[in-house]
């Protein structure tokens, strides 16, 4: 095999995956993704000539599944006793140990010594790299809260490739709730490294995080652009399309068109339209019924416009109220299929990270290149602002260690490593402050020059004044006012 170099184009012929995790779809490069893709079209042909499959003998897969799901659950259990293994499971909290406080950490060395594999769905966003840090045997996240679903992603992929041909150079539009929908942060990464261009058509107040788009930009090159006015209001209230990314590879580049409109957007035709429905159960407390509400119905109707004609319709499912049962016998429609091939596509994947299989991959890899952002490790005391974040729940905040990539310096932006969600601090001090004089020790506003300034080594990060004094710091004269008081 050769190994695939930064930058470069190079072929790959076997790819093994053995004793590797999948957390986020960032852990798989495109040439391992095809590998998977042509192991699982094998599965298929072996499933369907009904060839006894042993690449799971004598392996167990433990089944972890703290959330809801059918889907997701029964194809990764189907799939491993279709490779001839056994599963263990468990699928409610409250029947394990966590309910009785246990941590993650500790639940994880446990399944590591019973199975040879895990599976884990958890409503923390990062649990499953939690899980996969600990436990010593391959896990592959299931859905961790609003953050990712990487599997789905292989599936909604595997389904495109083979309708279509490719992945490259399609338009891909995503639609509903964009804000929460894990399927859709795992899907916008794999899309952006196939090459595909996107258009958000998000429901009125569930947009894609600015995190999100900002990881976009800055370790997928490309562009998002925001469309201009267009003379066509009845279709723009029809089809939200809220913004457009295109690849560095495009031929259209966005940038000589700043005025981009739906028109010009969808004159080309829609390759595929990936319906997602509200998750309403991680709306915050204050979001609500308005949101619901707002939300776009795709149907019959709306698919007449010839810019549909050839289009793909997707959707993860369960559907809700978001699509409209009048599509089920649609050609157009692909999802009873896609959640289909959730089994083939889930027993390549078990066996190559078993080790049982290697894939041959043909066809040229398209590397994006990695960025290697330096590390702030948390001191004194940061942590991650999501509450929704494995790091700072009260089982897990006793052992795990805050880390954060320090993605921008200007503005000074932090992402978790563990829920990935962005964010900027308000104030920061360097712990080298002048001559060691405690009068000189001073705290400033992260939108000061100081972002720049302070080395990442030196760099101390505080969420408010009060945790920056407490450290004893005084405020400078680049607080920002507020804190001066
Ligand atoms: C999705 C999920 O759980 O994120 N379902 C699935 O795995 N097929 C989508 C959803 O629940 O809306």
């Amino acid at each position: 095999m050769t190994i695939p170099l930064e930058g470069r184009r190079v072929e790959v012929e076997k790819v093994t995956l053995a004793r590797r995790s999948l957390v986020t779809i960032d852990d798989l490069s495109t040439g391992e993704m095809e590998a998977v893709f042509s192991l699982a079209d094998g599965m298929s042909a072996e499933l369907a000539r009904q060839i006894p499959i042993e690449s799971g003998r004598g392996k167990i897969m433990a089944s972890l599944f703290f959330e809801p799901s059918t889907r997701t659950r029964l194809s990764f259990e189907a799939a491993m006793h279709r490779l001839g293994g056994g599963v263990i499971s468990a699928v409610d909290v409250g029947a394990t140990s966590l309910a009785k406080g246990e941590s993650l950490a500790d639940m994880a060395r446990i399944v590591g010594s019973y199975a040879d594999i895990a599976v884990i769905r958890h409503p923390w966003e990062g649990a499953a790299k939690v899980i996969a840090d600990y436990a010593g045997i391959p896990v592959i996240n299931a859905g961790d809260g609003g953050h990712q679903h990487p599997t789905q992603t292989l599936l909604d992929l595997y389904t495109i490739r083979k309708e279509r041909g490719t992945i490259k150079g399609l338009k891909i539009a995503l639609w509903g709730d964009l804000k929460y929908g894990r399927t859709i942060h795992s899907l916008i990464f794999a899309l952006a490294k196939f090459g595909a261009d996107i258009l958000f058509c998000p429901s009125p107040g569930l947009e894609l995080p600015e995190h999100i788009i900002q990881k976009l930009i800055t370790e997928y090159g490309g562009e998002v652009v925001k469309p201009g006015a267009s003379n066509g209001k009845s279709k723009e209230r029809l089809f939200p399309l809220d913004a457009v990314y295109t690849t560095p590879t495009s031929p259209h580049q966005l940038a000589m068109m700043p005025d981009v409109s739906l028109e010009v957007e969808l004159k080309t035709g829609v390759d595929a339209l990936y319906v997602t429905r509200t998750q309403k159960e991680r709306f915050a407390t204050d979001e609500g019924d308005e949101l619901k509400q707002k939300y776009p119905v795709v149907d019959k109707k709306l698919l007449k416009g010839k810019e549909f004609r050839r289009t793909l319709v997707m959707h993860p499912l369960p559907r809700v109220d978001e699509l409209a049962y009048d599509l089920d016998t649609d050609p157009r429609s692909q999802y009873f299929k896609q959640a289909a091939y959730g089994v083939p596509v889930r027993m390549a994947l078990l066996a190559l990270l078993l080790g049982a299989r290697e894939s041959p991959v043909s066809g040229e890899e398209q590397i994006v290149p990695a960025v290697d952002f330096p590390i702030y490790h948390g001191k004194p005391g940061l942590r991650c602002p999501n509450s929704k974040c494995v790091s700072v729940q009260k089982t897990e905040i006793k052992y795990i260690e805050p880390e954060f990539k320090i993605v921008n310096r200007q503005p000074l932006t932090l992402r978790c490593i563990y829920c990935e969600h962005g964010f900027e601090p308000e104030y920061i001090a360097s712990s080298e402050w002048h001559e060691g004089r405690s009068a000189s020790k001073k705290y400033h506003s992260a939108r000061s020059h100081w972002a720049q300034k302070i080395k990442t080594e030196n760099l101390l990060v505080f969420t408010s004044a009060r945790e920056a004094e407490s450290h004893g710091f005084k405020p400078s004269h680049y607080t920002g006012g507020a804190a001066e008081k």
